[in-house]
């Protein structure tokens, strides 16, 4: 029998939730895996039935379900509802929560507190926060009381408006920064890094450096993993940003399912014989 360490975390039958055991194991095969985001439970259900090994319930939720222009206005008690959703929603998949902006920031007590939150109230396996070295307490403390944590470092959206809007980060020097920070987060017991919008040379050289994994979203093709909301690659955002890939154009498949029933609710086509009760 193979250990479950030895199974791909993409395209494996193990049965059971991946954990950062698999994880760890991956990255020390090699082996490339994709994450995506999920914010209910019947997308997370799909995914999970993909076999993707690791689903986001991100902030991303405050642009892609909340109508928001940044991730800043979103709170932990919006997001607790649309974690528990993907954990109901999934079998085999890790979920990891996203905290939002303001709630862990305070110190690593605020941090424990919010993150207790997420794994009684919802159900999640991990956590994510953003941040390097000023948050490496934070992650410590988490990871000391059993909470496994995915750090964040690059474009990090909680902090657009301290950059000035949406910036590719780590060009040039601070390159050099970006990479203290990821090995902050390392070592303070991250169980992985998100890399977002920094040159693609920079995030091959932290995932050289790292022994845990690095996910990327515009960190370009040598991150240990990737990640992608899912409306941006499946297509149904209006627009997305240049580093992501439309694998599908639902927003164009719900348009034409929304007008045919609109039209044919007016024509009185719908609902036919077919569709009623005798
Ligand atoms: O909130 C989110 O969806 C994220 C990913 C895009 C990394 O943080």
């Amino acid at each position: 029998m193979p250990s479950r360490e030895n199974e791909a975390l993409y395209g494996g039958k193990q049965s059971g939730r991946i954990t950062i055991r698999d994880i760890a194991a991956a990255k020390a095969r090699g082996e490339r895996w994709p994450m995506i985001t999920a914010y209910d439970a019947l997308t997370a259900g799909i995914f999970d039935e993909t076999g993707i090994p690791v689903l986001l319930v991100g902030d991303s939720a405050g642009n892609v379900v909340f109508g928001y222009d940044t991730t800043v206005p979103v709170t932990v008690d919006d997001l607790i509802p649309l974690t528990a959703a993907v954990v109901r929603g999934t079998k085999r998949a890790m979920v990891v929560a996203d905290l939002p902006f303001g709630s862990y920031q305070g110190s690593p007590a605020q941090a424990l507190e919010t993150a207790s939150r997420f794994m009684k109230e919802a159900g999640a396996h991990a956590v994510k926060l953003e941040g390097g070295i000023r948050v490496a307490r934070h992650v410590e403390e988490l990871v000391a009381a059993g909470v496994p944590v995915m750090g964040h470092l690059g474009l990090t959206p909680q902090s657009v408006h301290a950059f000035g809007g949406f910036r590719v980060q780590g060009r040039g020097e601070d390159g050099e920064r970006l990479l203290r920070d990821a090995k902050a987060l390392e070592a303070a017991g991250a169980f992985s890094v998100v890399l977002e919008g920094i040159p693609a040379a920079l995030g091959a050289r932290i995932t050289e450096t790292l022994h845990v994994p690095t996910i990327g979203i515009g960190a370009g093709p040598d991150c240990d993993a990737q990640v992608l909301v899912w409306q941006d690659m499946a297509g149904l955002s209006p627009r997305a940003p240049k580093f992501v890939k439309r694998y599908a154009d639902v927003r164009a498949v719900l348009r034409e399912a929304a007008a045919a029933y609109a039209a044919e609710v007016a024509s009185g086509a719908f609902p036919s014989e077919e569709y009623s009760y005798k």
